[in-house]
Protein backbone atom coordinates (compact mmCIF):
# COMPACT_ATOMS: atom_id res chain seq x y z
CA UNK A 1 0.00 0.00 0.00
CA UNK A 2 1.32 3.41 -0.76
CA UNK A 3 1.01 6.65 1.32
CA UNK A 4 -2.19 8.76 0.51
CA UNK A 5 -1.58 11.69 -1.50
CA UNK A 6 -1.88 15.05 0.75
CA UNK A 7 -4.65 17.21 -0.52
CA UNK A 8 -2.72 20.25 -2.43
CA UNK A 9 -2.06 23.20 -0.68
CA UNK A 10 -5.26 25.33 -0.96
CA UNK A 11 -4.25 29.14 -0.30
CA UNK A 12 -6.22 32.28 1.15
CA UNK A 13 -6.16 34.30 -2.08
CA UNK A 14 -4.14 34.08 -5.22
CA UNK A 15 -3.64 35.94 -8.51
CA UNK A 16 -5.94 35.17 -11.46
CA UNK A 17 -4.07 35.96 -14.77
CA UNK A 18 -6.04 33.75 -17.14
CA UNK A 19 -6.49 36.84 -19.69
CA UNK A 20 -4.76 39.00 -21.77
CA UNK A 21 -1.75 39.91 -19.42
CA UNK A 22 0.79 38.09 -21.12
CA UNK A 23 -0.58 39.52 -24.65
CA UNK A 24 -0.51 43.22 -23.54
CA UNK A 25 2.57 42.46 -21.22
CA UNK A 26 4.75 42.04 -24.41
CA UNK A 27 3.27 44.55 -26.54
CA UNK A 28 4.81 46.98 -23.96
CA UNK A 29 8.15 45.12 -24.42
CA UNK A 30 8.26 44.87 -27.71
CA UNK A 31 7.29 48.57 -28.50
CA UNK A 32 9.53 49.72 -26.14
CA UNK A 33 7.02 51.78 -23.74
CA UNK A 34 7.46 50.11 -20.50
CA UNK A 35 7.32 53.29 -18.20
CA UNK A 36 4.49 55.65 -16.98
CA UNK A 37 4.30 57.63 -20.43
CA UNK A 38 3.27 54.54 -22.65
CA UNK A 39 -0.54 54.25 -23.51
CA UNK A 40 -1.68 51.42 -21.28
CA UNK A 41 -1.34 53.61 -17.94
CA UNK A 42 -4.68 56.24 -19.96
CA UNK A 43 -6.75 52.41 -20.76
CA UNK A 44 -6.62 51.29 -17.29
CA UNK A 45 -7.73 54.91 -15.77
CA UNK A 46 -10.50 54.82 -18.56
CA UNK A 47 -11.39 51.21 -17.37
CA UNK A 48 -11.77 52.36 -14.17
CA UNK A 49 -13.94 55.74 -14.90
CA UNK A 50 -16.23 53.76 -16.68
CA UNK A 51 -16.75 51.38 -14.12
CA UNK A 52 -16.77 53.32 -11.31
CA UNK A 53 -18.51 56.62 -12.56
CA UNK A 54 -15.29 58.28 -11.44
CA UNK A 55 -14.64 61.74 -13.53
CA UNK A 56 -11.00 60.98 -12.71
CA UNK A 57 -8.72 57.72 -12.03
CA UNK A 58 -5.30 58.52 -11.69
CA UNK A 59 -2.68 55.44 -11.55
CA UNK A 60 -0.35 55.48 -9.10
CA UNK A 61 2.26 52.79 -7.65
CA UNK A 62 0.06 51.27 -4.42
CA UNK A 63 -3.10 51.67 -2.89
CA UNK A 64 -0.85 53.37 0.11
CA UNK A 65 0.31 56.30 -2.16
CA UNK A 66 -3.43 57.02 -3.35
CA UNK A 67 -4.23 57.49 0.25
CA UNK A 68 -0.90 59.21 1.20
CA UNK A 69 -1.52 61.46 -1.62
CA UNK A 70 -5.65 61.71 -1.31
CA UNK A 71 -5.19 63.14 2.32
CA UNK A 72 -2.48 65.34 1.10
CA UNK A 73 -4.41 67.01 -1.51
CA UNK A 74 -7.63 67.15 1.11
CA UNK A 75 -5.25 69.73 2.85
CA UNK A 76 -3.93 67.26 5.39
CA UNK A 77 -0.97 68.34 7.14
CA UNK A 78 1.82 68.32 10.34
CA UNK A 79 -0.48 68.91 13.62
CA UNK A 80 -3.57 67.54 12.29
CA UNK A 81 -5.31 64.38 12.59
CA UNK A 82 -7.99 62.54 10.75
CA UNK A 83 -10.47 59.81 11.64
CA UNK A 84 -9.41 56.19 10.67
CA UNK A 85 -11.51 53.20 11.74
CA UNK A 86 -9.31 51.24 13.94
CA UNK A 87 -10.71 48.16 12.40
CA UNK A 88 -8.38 48.33 8.80
CA UNK A 89 -4.92 47.29 7.44
CA UNK A 90 -1.82 49.37 8.98
CA UNK A 91 -1.77 51.01 5.33
CA UNK A 92 -4.32 53.31 6.07
CA UNK A 93 -3.14 54.73 9.50
CA UNK A 94 0.60 54.89 8.02
CA UNK A 95 -0.73 57.18 5.67
CA UNK A 96 -1.98 59.82 7.64
CA UNK A 97 1.56 59.37 9.22
CA UNK A 98 3.00 59.75 6.37
CA UNK A 99 1.43 63.47 6.19
CA UNK A 100 2.74 64.49 9.55
CA UNK A 101 -0.91 64.33 11.08
CA UNK A 102 -2.33 61.51 13.74
CA UNK A 103 -4.98 59.36 13.62
CA UNK A 104 -7.94 58.85 15.63
CA UNK A 105 -9.08 55.58 15.78
CA UNK A 106 -12.55 54.93 16.13
CA UNK A 107 -14.50 51.20 16.53
CA UNK A 108 -16.64 49.27 14.53
CA UNK A 109 -20.14 48.51 13.17
CA UNK A 110 -21.09 44.90 12.13
CA UNK A 111 -20.28 45.32 8.65
CA UNK A 112 -16.73 45.88 10.42
CA UNK A 113 -16.44 49.63 8.79
CA UNK A 114 -16.44 52.73 11.10
CA UNK A 115 -18.67 52.72 13.46
CA UNK A 116 -20.78 55.94 12.43
CA UNK A 117 -22.20 56.12 16.58
CA UNK A 118 -19.21 55.94 17.93
CA UNK A 119 -18.06 58.86 15.12
CA UNK A 120 -21.07 61.10 16.25
CA UNK A 121 -20.07 60.78 20.17
CA UNK A 122 -16.71 62.08 19.30
CA UNK A 123 -17.75 64.54 17.07
CA UNK A 124 -20.34 65.89 19.03
CA UNK A 125 -17.80 66.14 21.47
CA UNK A 126 -14.91 67.95 19.40
CA UNK A 127 -17.13 70.10 17.32
CA UNK A 128 -16.47 73.44 18.35
CA UNK A 129 -19.35 75.64 16.97
CA UNK A 130 -17.90 78.92 17.37
CA UNK A 131 -14.81 77.97 14.78
CA UNK A 132 -16.96 75.03 12.95
CA UNK A 133 -13.74 73.15 13.78
CA UNK A 134 -13.52 69.43 14.93
CA UNK A 135 -10.48 69.80 17.85
CA UNK A 136 -9.25 66.58 19.45
CA UNK A 137 -9.47 67.29 23.07
CA UNK A 138 -6.44 64.73 23.85
CA UNK A 139 -4.04 66.31 21.31
CA UNK A 140 -5.45 69.82 20.71
CA UNK A 141 -5.05 68.66 16.65
CA UNK A 142 -7.41 69.87 14.39
CA UNK A 143 -9.51 67.25 12.66
CA UNK A 144 -9.55 67.34 9.37
CA UNK A 145 -10.75 64.32 7.24
CA UNK A 146 -11.82 60.82 7.61
CA UNK A 147 -10.83 57.68 5.59
CA UNK A 148 -14.26 55.15 6.19
CA UNK A 149 -12.69 51.74 5.06
CA UNK A 150 -14.59 49.39 3.15
CA UNK A 151 -13.36 46.28 4.92
CA UNK A 152 -13.46 43.05 3.02
CA UNK A 153 -15.01 44.70 0.04
CA UNK A 154 -17.88 45.00 2.06
CA UNK A 155 -19.48 48.43 1.97
CA UNK A 156 -19.62 50.31 5.00
CA UNK A 157 -22.36 52.74 5.76
CA UNK A 158 -21.32 55.39 3.54
CA UNK A 159 -25.42 57.39 3.97
CA UNK A 160 -24.60 58.21 7.36
CA UNK A 161 -20.88 59.03 7.36
CA UNK A 162 -21.22 61.56 4.75
CA UNK A 163 -24.00 63.04 6.54
CA UNK A 164 -21.65 63.25 9.60
CA UNK A 165 -18.88 64.41 7.54
CA UNK A 166 -21.20 67.33 6.20
CA UNK A 167 -22.20 68.29 9.40
CA UNK A 168 -19.27 68.20 10.57
CA UNK A 169 -17.04 70.06 7.74
CA UNK A 170 -14.69 67.16 7.23
CA UNK A 171 -13.21 65.83 3.99
CA UNK A 172 -14.08 62.10 3.01
CA UNK A 173 -11.24 60.24 1.54
CA UNK A 174 -12.20 56.50 1.11
CA UNK A 175 -10.12 53.68 1.58
CA UNK A 176 -11.68 51.71 -1.30
CA UNK A 177 -8.48 49.15 -1.43
CA UNK A 178 -10.31 45.90 -1.09
CA UNK A 179 -13.98 47.10 -2.81
CA UNK A 180 -13.14 47.78 -6.20
CA UNK A 181 -16.57 46.87 -8.09
CA UNK A 182 -18.85 47.30 -5.08
CA UNK A 183 -21.59 49.28 -4.91
CA UNK A 184 -24.86 50.36 -3.24
CA UNK A 185 -28.49 49.67 -3.88
CA UNK A 186 -30.35 51.40 -2.09
CA UNK A 187 -30.81 54.48 -0.63
CA UNK A 188 -29.60 58.14 -1.72
CA UNK A 189 -26.39 56.15 -2.70
CA UNK A 190 -28.33 53.67 -4.81
CA UNK A 191 -26.10 52.78 -7.91
CA UNK A 192 -23.16 54.34 -6.70
CA UNK A 193 -19.35 52.75 -6.12
CA UNK A 194 -17.12 52.78 -3.53
CA UNK A 195 -14.48 55.11 -3.69
CA UNK A 196 -16.62 57.85 -5.31
CA UNK A 197 -18.54 59.15 -2.40
CA UNK A 198 -16.48 61.74 -1.04
CA UNK A 199 -13.62 64.20 -1.81
CA UNK A 200 -11.35 60.92 -3.41
CA UNK A 201 -11.14 57.65 -3.02
CA UNK A 202 -7.86 54.90 -3.23
CA UNK A 203 -7.90 51.02 -5.08
CA UNK A 204 -5.50 48.88 -4.44
CA UNK A 205 -4.27 46.53 -7.01
CA UNK A 206 -1.80 44.41 -4.57
CA UNK A 207 -1.12 40.18 -5.10
CA UNK A 208 -3.91 39.60 -2.81
CA UNK A 209 -6.96 41.84 -4.04
CA UNK A 210 -9.45 41.38 -6.25
CA UNK A 211 -7.79 41.84 -9.29
CA UNK A 212 -3.85 42.78 -9.16
CA UNK A 213 -0.81 44.14 -11.27
CA UNK A 214 1.24 42.26 -8.57
CA UNK A 215 1.24 45.94 -6.95
CA UNK A 216 -0.20 49.12 -8.07
CA UNK A 217 -2.88 51.73 -7.18
CA UNK A 218 -5.15 54.34 -8.18
CA UNK A 219 -7.17 57.62 -6.61
CA UNK A 220 -10.26 58.56 -8.15
CA UNK A 221 -11.92 61.30 -7.87
CA UNK A 222 -14.67 63.62 -9.33
CA UNK A 223 -12.31 67.25 -8.56
CA UNK A 224 -10.42 68.33 -11.42
CA UNK A 225 -8.28 70.19 -9.14
CA UNK A 226 -7.61 67.03 -6.79
CA UNK A 227 -7.07 64.89 -9.72
CA UNK A 228 -4.42 67.33 -11.52
CA UNK A 229 -2.77 67.70 -8.34
CA UNK A 230 -2.57 63.76 -7.52
CA UNK A 231 -1.34 63.07 -11.09
CA UNK A 232 1.34 66.00 -10.25
CA UNK A 233 3.07 64.61 -6.87
CA UNK A 234 2.69 60.77 -7.75
CA UNK A 235 5.37 62.23 -10.89
CA UNK A 236 7.71 64.14 -8.63
CA UNK A 237 6.18 67.52 -9.01
CA UNK A 238 7.76 68.20 -12.38
CA UNK A 239 7.24 71.96 -13.84
CA UNK A 240 9.12 71.89 -16.61
CA UNK A 241 10.42 67.76 -17.68
CA UNK A 242 12.81 68.82 -19.72
CA UNK A 243 14.97 71.44 -17.51
CA UNK A 244 14.06 69.35 -14.06
CA UNK A 245 11.92 72.02 -12.64
CA UNK A 246 10.08 70.87 -9.59
CA UNK A 247 7.61 73.14 -7.42
CA UNK A 248 6.50 70.96 -4.54
CA UNK A 249 8.06 67.83 -2.98
CA UNK A 250 6.94 65.11 -5.29
CA UNK A 251 6.51 61.40 -5.00
CA UNK A 252 8.10 59.10 -6.79
CA UNK A 253 4.69 56.72 -6.88
CA UNK A 254 3.42 56.45 -10.73
CA UNK A 255 2.56 53.39 -12.37
CA UNK A 256 4.39 51.54 -15.01
CA UNK A 257 3.14 50.92 -18.37
CA UNK A 258 3.66 47.57 -17.88
CA UNK A 259 1.90 47.17 -14.85
CA UNK A 260 -0.58 49.43 -16.55
CA UNK A 261 -1.01 46.58 -19.12
CA UNK A 262 -1.47 43.75 -16.12
CA UNK A 263 -4.59 46.14 -14.87
CA UNK A 264 -5.70 46.18 -18.41
CA UNK A 265 -6.22 42.73 -18.70
CA UNK A 266 -7.48 42.15 -14.96
CA UNK A 267 -10.74 45.05 -15.40
CA UNK A 268 -11.43 42.67 -18.69
CA UNK A 269 -12.05 39.69 -16.07
CA UNK A 270 -13.28 41.45 -13.02
CA UNK A 271 -17.28 41.36 -13.58
CA UNK A 272 -16.39 37.37 -14.13
CA UNK A 273 -14.28 37.46 -11.21
CA UNK A 274 -17.17 39.20 -9.26
CA UNK A 275 -19.55 36.62 -10.28
CA UNK A 276 -17.51 33.92 -9.19
CA UNK A 277 -16.70 35.39 -5.54
CA UNK A 278 -20.28 35.78 -5.30
CA UNK A 279 -21.48 32.35 -6.28
CA UNK A 280 -18.51 30.99 -3.40
CA UNK A 281 -19.66 33.01 -0.96
CA UNK A 282 -23.49 31.20 -1.36
CA UNK A 283 -21.74 27.91 -1.42
CA UNK A 284 -20.11 28.63 1.79
CA UNK A 285 -22.83 30.74 3.69
CA UNK A 286 -24.83 27.03 2.87
CA UNK A 287 -22.18 25.08 3.54
CA UNK A 288 -21.65 26.47 6.98
CA UNK A 289 -25.09 27.23 7.81
CA UNK A 290 -26.26 25.24 11.25
CA UNK A 291 -22.54 24.69 12.47
CA UNK A 292 -22.65 25.46 16.21
CA UNK A 293 -20.80 28.38 17.48
CA UNK A 294 -19.54 29.23 13.60
CA UNK A 295 -21.49 32.61 12.00
CA UNK A 296 -20.51 33.12 8.42
CA UNK A 297 -20.26 36.43 7.61
CA UNK A 298 -23.15 37.67 4.89
CA UNK A 299 -22.82 41.08 2.73
CA UNK A 300 -24.41 43.99 4.20
CA UNK A 301 -27.85 44.47 3.23
CA UNK A 302 -28.72 47.64 0.44
CA UNK A 303 -25.32 46.69 -0.81
CA UNK A 304 -24.02 45.03 -3.94
CA UNK A 305 -20.71 44.00 -2.53
CA UNK A 306 -17.34 42.25 -4.63
CA UNK A 307 -17.18 39.28 -2.26
CA UNK A 308 -13.62 39.79 -1.65
CA UNK A 309 -13.08 37.93 1.31
CA UNK A 310 -15.51 35.53 3.34
CA UNK A 311 -15.24 35.64 6.88
CA UNK A 312 -16.85 33.55 9.47
CA UNK A 313 -17.07 34.45 13.30
CA UNK A 314 -15.79 31.99 15.80
CA UNK A 315 -17.47 31.46 19.24
CA UNK A 316 -15.13 29.02 21.49
CA UNK A 317 -17.20 27.57 23.74
CA UNK A 318 -19.87 26.54 21.29
CA UNK A 319 -17.86 25.44 18.62
CA UNK A 320 -15.09 23.37 20.42
CA UNK A 321 -12.04 25.56 19.96
CA UNK A 322 -11.47 29.15 19.53
CA UNK A 323 -10.37 31.09 16.49
CA UNK A 324 -6.88 29.99 16.51
CA UNK A 325 -6.89 26.75 17.33
CA UNK A 326 -9.01 26.23 13.93
CA UNK A 327 -7.04 28.04 12.11
CA UNK A 328 -4.42 25.92 13.22
CA UNK A 329 -5.89 22.50 12.46
CA UNK A 330 -7.16 23.90 9.22
CA UNK A 331 -3.40 24.75 8.01
CA UNK A 332 -2.68 21.23 9.10
CA UNK A 333 -5.21 19.81 6.49
CA UNK A 334 -3.54 22.15 4.00
CA UNK A 335 -6.20 24.95 4.36
CA UNK A 336 -5.00 28.68 4.37
CA UNK A 337 -6.94 30.41 6.28
CA UNK A 338 -6.09 34.59 8.33
CA UNK A 339 -7.19 36.49 11.23
CA UNK A 340 -8.10 39.96 11.51
CA UNK A 341 -5.93 42.32 11.32
CA UNK A 342 -4.53 43.50 14.76
CA UNK A 343 -6.75 46.47 15.89
CA UNK A 344 -4.53 49.67 14.61
CA UNK A 345 -5.01 51.23 18.25
CA UNK A 346 -3.47 47.81 19.48
CA UNK A 347 -0.06 48.18 17.13
CA UNK A 348 3.01 49.36 18.83
CA UNK A 349 3.32 52.39 16.52
CA UNK A 350 -0.08 53.90 17.41
CA UNK A 351 -0.57 52.37 20.90
CA UNK A 352 -0.70 56.10 22.32
CA UNK A 353 -3.66 57.62 19.91
CA UNK A 354 -6.54 58.75 20.56
CA UNK A 355 -9.13 55.89 20.69
CA UNK A 356 -12.84 55.96 20.87
CA UNK A 357 -15.31 52.76 21.53
CA UNK A 358 -13.10 49.89 20.08
CA UNK A 359 -14.70 47.00 22.30
CA UNK A 360 -16.27 45.86 19.49
CA UNK A 361 -13.45 45.60 17.10
CA UNK A 362 -11.30 43.61 19.65
CA UNK A 363 -14.50 41.39 20.00
CA UNK A 364 -14.21 41.09 15.98
CA UNK A 365 -10.57 40.42 16.62
CA UNK A 366 -10.46 37.62 18.44
CA UNK A 367 -13.25 35.77 16.57
CA UNK A 368 -12.90 36.19 13.02
CA UNK A 369 -11.26 33.72 10.64
CA UNK A 370 -10.71 34.46 6.59
CA UNK A 371 -11.42 31.50 4.62
CA UNK A 372 -9.85 30.67 1.09
CA UNK A 373 -11.43 33.43 -1.72
CA UNK A 374 -9.27 33.14 -4.84
CA UNK A 375 -11.22 34.04 -7.73
CA UNK A 376 -10.33 30.59 -9.07
CA UNK A 377 -11.46 28.60 -6.25
CA UNK A 378 -13.66 25.66 -7.60
CA UNK A 379 -17.01 24.69 -5.93
CA UNK A 380 -15.32 21.38 -4.67
CA UNK A 381 -12.64 23.64 -2.81
CA UNK A 382 -15.17 25.55 -1.05
CA UNK A 383 -16.64 21.79 -0.04
CA UNK A 384 -13.49 20.64 1.24
CA UNK A 385 -12.93 23.79 3.08
CA UNK A 386 -16.62 23.64 4.72
CA UNK A 387 -16.20 19.63 5.59
CA UNK A 388 -12.84 20.32 7.17
CA UNK A 389 -14.59 22.76 9.47
CA UNK A 390 -17.57 20.47 9.88
CA UNK A 391 -15.79 17.86 10.85
CA UNK A 392 -13.57 20.11 13.46
CA UNK A 393 -16.87 21.67 14.78
CA UNK A 394 -18.32 20.13 18.23
CA UNK A 395 -20.75 17.48 17.50
C1 LIG B 1 -7.62 48.31 3.86
C2 LIG B 1 -6.35 48.52 3.09
N1 LIG B 1 -5.82 49.75 3.06
C3 LIG B 1 -4.70 50.01 2.36
C4 LIG B 1 -4.06 49.01 1.64
C5 LIG B 1 -2.79 49.35 0.94
O1 LIG B 1 -2.79 49.03 -0.41
P1 LIG B 1 -1.40 48.66 -1.13
O2 LIG B 1 -0.95 47.33 -0.62
O3 LIG B 1 -1.74 48.63 -2.58
O4 LIG B 1 -0.43 49.74 -0.79
C6 LIG B 1 -4.59 47.71 1.65
C7 LIG B 1 -4.00 46.59 0.90
O5 LIG B 1 -2.95 46.14 0.98
C8 LIG B 1 -5.75 47.46 2.41
O6 LIG B 1 -6.26 46.23 2.46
Amino acid sequence: MSDPVPAPFLPLSVPNVGGNEGRYVEDCLSSGWLSAAGEYVGRFEAAVCELTGARHAVACASGTAALHVALLTAGVGPGDSVIVPTVTFIASANAVRYCGAEPVLIGCDDRLGLDPDALEDYLERAWDASSRRVVDTATGRLVKAMMPVHVFGDPCDMERLLAIARRHELAVVEDATESIGSTYTVGSLAGRATGTLGLSGALSFNGNKIITTGGGGMLVTDDDDVAWRARYLFHQAKDDPVRYVHGAVGFNYAMSNVTAAIGVAQMEQLQGFIETKRRNRARYSEGLAGVPGLTFVGPPGGTDPNCWFYSVLVEPAEFGMDRESLMTRLAEAGIQTRPLWLPIHMQPPYAGCTVVGPERAVWYWERVLNLPCSSSLRPDDVDRVVGAIRSLARR
